[in-house]
């Protein structure tokens, strides 16, 4: 065998060298690129990293706003399953068709406060609500709020529906407060027909449900029936002096035909009925100028606006604080009495009186001025209350004085909100220990 030339060998020698430093510098150099790609792509893991704990932060931030902004209800008491009082709402009425309603008279009496969401309905709905039954409210808003009872919504216990109680309401319902009317004059005769059919079409339609479901049925009637009475004090078995074509027989007089529908009802069908025929009501919560005295006089001495008195100012009223109302309304609806029961505050005082009193509390520089009398405003109104106190074991507690300042003390914060998102939310002024004893 012939031997190689060593020049040969060494140029292979040097191919192979130069080869292997090529191949290693290529690899090395896709090293270097493999690095820095892997080095950039951690550097924007990293950022993504950064921005994601800022974002956390900022929600763990937010989250801590929210649970602050969490609703916190008035504390009310849990009754037991048997004790529980309920205002139905849809859910339970396909529920409670599945038992037979014997046990359910028996074990689930149950409440619907219609009108709810109005003055004298939503301190109604706190003492109900606080005491521990589940409630239903049904209104359509004319001269209620949401706001009324925004501090119940999404309680488990306590359901808000739109309904105009015209149209019937198909529920089961043991107990029902028939609250649903406007209450003051301007409100009532914007549209008396309306009126009329809330106070005649709507009672019947509850009284339908409450004959259906073998309810307890309240009525909320009112002092106008009595008119511009001949008898004074009124008891009730004063039948009133009432003007049928008058400005205010929209209210009145569907509210005396609402009372005779509620006592043929209870003859004819056994409904067991109540009747309230509530006086002059004030408190927090009433609507801004709706037209009753103590909202009027109290909104004009807080803006020194002069202090309107209709007529010589010498026509009396009785004034009940809203508190007071509310625990003759419960007392009556869990009485025996069937009769109907004046609910008011025999305190009598004249409208110059009430005037003197608000602008002595209020402070400011209103004057009193006098305007010519308003057409069947009614001369003398003072409740007997013999029958409510012999027969549902309730008269008023509430001094005028302290009722006034609470109301001044709303009607403040009410015209002193800027914007929307400040309304005045008036939260229950039960409490869970003004009903220790039940
Ligand atoms: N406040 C008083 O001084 C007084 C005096 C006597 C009688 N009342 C009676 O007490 C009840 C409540 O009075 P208030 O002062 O709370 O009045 P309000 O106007 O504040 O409340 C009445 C409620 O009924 C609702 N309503 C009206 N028409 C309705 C309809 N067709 N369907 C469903 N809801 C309807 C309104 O939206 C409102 O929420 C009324 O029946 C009234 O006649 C009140």
């Amino acid at each position: 065998m012939s031997e190689k030339p060593v020049g040969l060998k060494m140029e292979k020698l040097l191919f192979v060298f130069i080869m292997f430093v090529v191949v290693t510098g290529l690899a090395l150099s896709r090293n270097t690129e493999y690095d820095s790609s892997l080095v950039s792509e951690h550097q924007s893991l990293m950022g993504q990293k950064r921005d994601m704990q800022d974002q956390i932060v900022q929600l763990t931030d937010r989250l801590k706003e929210v649970e602050k902004m969490k609703k916190h209800y008035p504390e009310v008491n849990f009754l037991s399953y048997k004790d529980r009082k309920r205002i139905l709402n849809s859910n339970r009425l396909f529920l409670s068709r599945s038992i037979p309603s014997s046990r359910l008279i028996t074990y689930h009496p149950s409440l619907q406060v219609t009108g709810g969401a109005g003055f004298v309905g939503s301190h109604l709905v706190d003492a109900l609500m606080i005491q521990g039954h589940e409630v239903t409210v049904a209104d359509n808003f004319f001269t209620g709020r949401k706001r009324n009872v925004e501090h119940w919504l999404g309680h488990e216990n306590f359901e808000l529906l739109n309904h105009d109680i015209v149209n019937p309401l198909y529920l089961e319902v043991d107990q029902i407060y028939h609250l649903a009317s406007p209450a003051s004059p301007p409100n009532y005769m914007y549209n008396p027909i309306k009126t009329i059919k809330t106070n005649t079409i709507g009672t019947i339609n509850m009284l339908g449900l409450a004959k259906r479901v073998k309810a307890r049925f309240l009525m909320a009637s009112t002092s106008e029936i009595y008119g511009d009475p001949e008898v004074h004090p009124q008891q009730e078995d004063y039948w009133g002096n009432v003007n049928p074509i008058g400005p205010r027989a929209c209210y009145d007089e569907a509210k005396r035909v609402a009372e005779t529908m509620c006592y043929a009802y209870g003859k004819q069908d056994r409904v067991e009925i109540r009747v309230a025929r509530i006086f002059n009501t004030f408190g927090p919560r009433m609507h801004m100028n709706d037209g009753r005295v103590v909202s009027n006089f109290i909104l004009q001495a807080l803006q020194n606006e002069p202090i309107t008195v209709y007529g010589d100012g010498e026509q009396t009223r009785s004034f009940q604080y809203v508190t007071d109302l509310v625990d003759g309304l419960m007392n009556l609806m869990n009485s025996n009495c069937t009769l109907p029961v004046n609910i008011g505050n025999p305190d009598e005082h004249t409208i110059n009186d009430f005037a003197q009193i608000i602008k002595r509390l209020v402070g400011g520089e209103s004057e009193i001025v006098h305007k010519p009398a308003v057409e069947d405003d009614p001369h003398r109104r003072r409740p007997d209350i013999t029958r409510a106190k012999q027969l549902i074991s309730w008269e008023p507690k509430v001094p005028m004085m302290f009722g006034i300042n609470k109301t001044i003390e709303y009607f403040h914060q009410e015209i002193n909100r800027k914007k929307h998102s400040e309304r005045n939310i008036w939260l229950p002024e039960y409490t869970l220990k003004s009903y220790d004893k039940l």
